[in-house]
């Protein structure tokens, strides 16, 4: 059931129900982070393997004391500039948070979200809410609550619906060893704009063996039909037997229905691709294609995040 009942929704969570929320970034699948039950259940729901973590969202710096060890300077710094918003922070855990929600990491990733539901929701939670995208494990992320009940309809009682995800890419993950930040996920904070506050990052490459951030699988955001990145004119070219659909940034590709072509930004706003990236990529797995093209996008701002997700999707 979609609907917009925040109090509803925070009944169900009291139960130790799991539903689904809105989040400037994606959807959410939440369920309390203090119950063994609730988070047993998101990975049930997710069909995601119990080795990859789950970030714990809240909704003030003011409650993060309690849930972390202690919080470099350089935490402070990108809180204040971007929490609440799409930035996800890694630090030393306390006794609070369990070894089932950081599949066993010392560490716990904290968020919190902008989305004005989802902050009220978390304000008036005695708990903070664990919560992975709102997807089935590997697929890509929900940025409507339609895409959430098409997927994961009949396994949640309540989807609530915020609208469109105005990001619509996964928080930035963000981490400190030994002094040095680093950016484990490219996501709704730019690069950049991290650098501009804490000097250089280091962007760790994802890998599938990566022991820091388990999840971040190279397979990932993928849709079912066959998906390659390459020069769509030539691809399309190449394969005049087959039903091709194409994602450029922002011009049209002339030997492609309009139809079977996502076309991220005719304005060229890279947080405009950002936005529709996800969304789009669902709608031409709909179409029955039996190929999917993808151009990059230029490497830079939330560029570099839309370019990830699109290799990822396109890998084995
Ligand atoms: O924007 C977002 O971050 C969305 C919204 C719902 O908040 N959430 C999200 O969650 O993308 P999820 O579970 O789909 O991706 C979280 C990533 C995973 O790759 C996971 O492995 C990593 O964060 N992660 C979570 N906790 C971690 C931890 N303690 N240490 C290392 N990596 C962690
Ligand atoms: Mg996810």
């Amino acid at each position: 059931m979609i609907g917009t009942d925040l109090q509803k929704a925070a009944q169900l969570l009291a139960e130790e129900a799991v539903i689904a929320m809105p989040t400037e970034t994606v959807y959410g699948l939440a369920g309390n982070a203090f119950s063994p039950k609730a988070v047993t259940t998101i990975f049930q729901v997710k069909n995601r393997p119990s080795f990859d973590p789950l970030i714990v969202h809240t909704s003030h710096w003011e409650r993060v004391p309690a849930l972390v060890r202690r919080i470099p300077e350089e935490a402070v710094l990108l809180a204040q500039h971007f929490m609440p918003g799409p930035l996800t922070l890694l630090l030393d855990k306390s006794a609070a948070i369990s070894d089932l929600v950081t599949a066993g990491s010392p560490r716990v990733a904290i968020r919190l979200p902008r989305h004005p539901m989802a902050h009220r929701l978390l304000e008036i939670l005695p708990f903070p809410l664990a919560a992975p995208s709102a997807n089935p494990f590997g697929y890509i992320s929900p940025t409507t609550a339609q895409h959430v009940a098409d997927q994961l309809g009949d396994k949640v009682p309540y989807i609530l619906d915020g609208g469109p995800c105005v990001v619509g890419l996964e928080s930035t993950i963000v981490g400190f060893e030994k002094g040095q930040t680093i950016v484990y996920r490219k996501g709704g904070v730019a690069v950049e704009r991290i650098e501009a506050i804490v000097g250089s990052v280091q962007v760790r490459p994802h890998s599938s063996s990566n022991p820091q951030a388990p999840g971040m699988l190279k397979s990932h955001y993928a849709p079912s039909v066959r998906f390659v990145i390459g020069n769509p004119e030539q691809v399309a070219a190449n394969h005049p037997d087959l039903k091709v659909g194409t994602i450029t940034f922002r011009r049209p590709v002339s030997e492609v229905p309009r139809i079977y072509q996502l076309i991220l930004s005719p304005s060229g706003s890279l947080d405009e691709a950002a936005q529709r990236l996800f969304a789009g990529m669902r709608h031409l797995d709909g179409l029955g294609l039996d190929l999917i093209v993808a151009e990059l996008v230029p490497e830079q701002g939330l560029g570099r995040a839309v370019n990830d997700r699109l290799r990822r999707a396109a890998a084995e």
